[in-house]
């Protein structure tokens, strides 16, 4: 499996020598156990396993929570109120779950942020950062559709301003509404429907997640230098790398052990901190809440959404109002992500050997930031001036800094291999790192 050489697995004689010649499955289990891993990795690098944990623990205590919970007008409401108080531990399961949905976005988040200022998502890296794109569409809808399903007044009202944006699509969007919602309102069908893809989805993500992996073990991980290992001998990809057991598996471990503790510090002390106090009060079609503002995960895209307003010059020109212009601007927001491999003209991977493009990576960090806040603010005064700030911002990065920056910046010295940048980081000295003896503790002593 995959262009990076390794030694071949010889599966035991007996069992595993039966299994193997009827399914390849040791080669597959040894090959990830012993992929080869830049020796380099640092703790930006952890994410990915960490996503791996939380879509786990969201589809199993998903799949416990819908054991207790009932789709309906009223139903919907009162059983999440059941499963808080009368299933033994329900609150902790429904805790557990509505927080493990922060903490995957913190970590997609980190995750993407991380592709970003490694170049992660440059050849021969395109796929493997476009199907990431893909999960990260997948994951926002699913998290769309549960937190409808407890029936609250922010699921009613997020769900009614969310669906009611695909109305502003020229044609079509009237029938559209009424197709999603399954009415001529938001209600009960809709209700069902969202409960159905939202247990349906998560396996989605697992597919993609599946993808996702194959493409990273087809092509292997970067590392902080951006230097490809040499793939040219075994030696050199030894002298490069360390078997992903136990080393990279340990240190995955041990981040995803305090990334656990933070959730959990949450989940049992402030479990409502990351909600809505809102969604406590059952959905009433009839009273509209103060502010309708959706999860923290989605802020960024709905400051974007609600930057576009009828007054902006460019608006005036344009044949589509305002609520079109916010719809397209939100969702050119994340599919701009996906072109990202062909926007970026440099010629060097890492943010770390880019002076120029260092900075406006900061930037975009802040703007994300900035978006954030802003969209959790009310439509009026100065915040629709930020976010609209932002929104262009956000956009001109990828169109026009990431391909300008990229020609006209000159990177510093790289590297010459992952071994060399290890070797001068931990003060080893050639002789014996060239022995290609990676394995053995004494080759990562510093040199005297
Ligand atoms: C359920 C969600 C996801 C899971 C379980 C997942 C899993 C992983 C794992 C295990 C790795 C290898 C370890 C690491 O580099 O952190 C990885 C790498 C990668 N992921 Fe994801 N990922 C997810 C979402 C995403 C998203 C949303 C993107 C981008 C939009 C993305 C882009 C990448 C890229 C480009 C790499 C290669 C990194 C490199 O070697 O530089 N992933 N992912």
């Amino acid at each position: 499996m995959g262009n990076i050489p390794q030694d071949h697995y010889e599966p035991k004689p007996g069992t595993a020598t039966w299994l193997e010649d009827r399914l390849p499955i040791g080669g597959l289990i040894s090959h990830l156990q012993n992929f080869p891993t830049p020796k380099n990795l640092n703790y930006a690098y952890v994410f990915g396993g960490i996503l791996v944990l939380f879509l786990v623990i969201q589809i199993v205590t998903g799949i416990v929570l819908s054991m207790h919970y009932q789709v309906g007008d009223e139903a919907s409401f009162r059983s999440v109120e059941h499963i808080m108080r009368d299933v033994n531990g329900g609150w902790l399961l429904r805790y557990a779950h509505a927080n493990g949905a922060s903490f995957f976005f913190i970590a997609v988040y980190a995750h993407i942020f991380r592709g970003l200022y490694y170049g992660s998502y440059k050849a021969p890296r395109e796929l493997l950062w476009i199907i990431g794109v893909l999960i990260y569409v997948v994951m926002m809808a699913t998290a769309f559709m549960g937190y409808v399903l407890p029936w609250g007044q922010m699921s009613f009202w997020g769900a009614k301003v969310i669906t009611s944006l695909f109305g502003a699509i020229p044609l079509v969007g009237d029938s559209l509404t009424t197709w999603l919602w399954g009415g001529p309102a938001v209600g009960e069908a809709t209700l069902n429907r969202m409960f159905s893809l939202h247990y349906l989805l998560p396996f989605v993500i697992a597919g993609l997640t599946v993808l996702h992996i194959w493409a990273l073990h087809h092509v292997g991980n970067t590392n902080p230098t951006g230097v490809e290992i040499r793939k040219d001998s075994i030696e050199n990809v030894k002298k490069d790398t360390v078997p992903f057991t136990p080393y990279i598996a340990i240190k995955d471990l041990y981040a995803i052990v305090v990334f656990l503790i933070i959730f959990v510090a949450f989940t049992f002390f402030a479990p409502n901190y990351l909600g809505h106090p809102d969604n406590y009060i059952e959905a009433n079609p009839l009273v509209t809440p103060a502010h309708i503002v959706p999860e923290w995960y989605f802020l960024p895209f709905y400051a974007i959404l609600r930057a576009i307003t009828d007054d902006l010059w460019i608006m005036m020109i344009m044949p589509f109002d305002a609520k079109l212009g916010g719809v397209l601007a939100m969702f050119g927001a994340i599919a701009v992500l996906a072109f990202i491999p062909w926007l970026d003209t440099s010629r060097v991977r890492s943010t770390t050997y880019r002076p120029i493009y260092r900075w406006w990576y900061w930037i975009l960090v802040a703007d994300f930031f900035i978006l954030m806040w802003v969209g959790a603010k009310p439509a009026e005064g100065i915040y629709p001036i930020i976010a609209l700030i932002g929104t262009v911002y956000w956009f001109a990065h990828f169109l026009v800094v990431l391909p300008v920056v990229g020609l006209i910046e000159k990177p510093l010295a790289l590297p010459e291999t992952v071994e060399d940048a290890f070797n001068k980081k931990h003060g080893i000295n050639d002789q014996v790192s060239t022995t290609g003896k990676q394995d053995d503790a004494a080759a990562l002593q510093p040199a005297e």
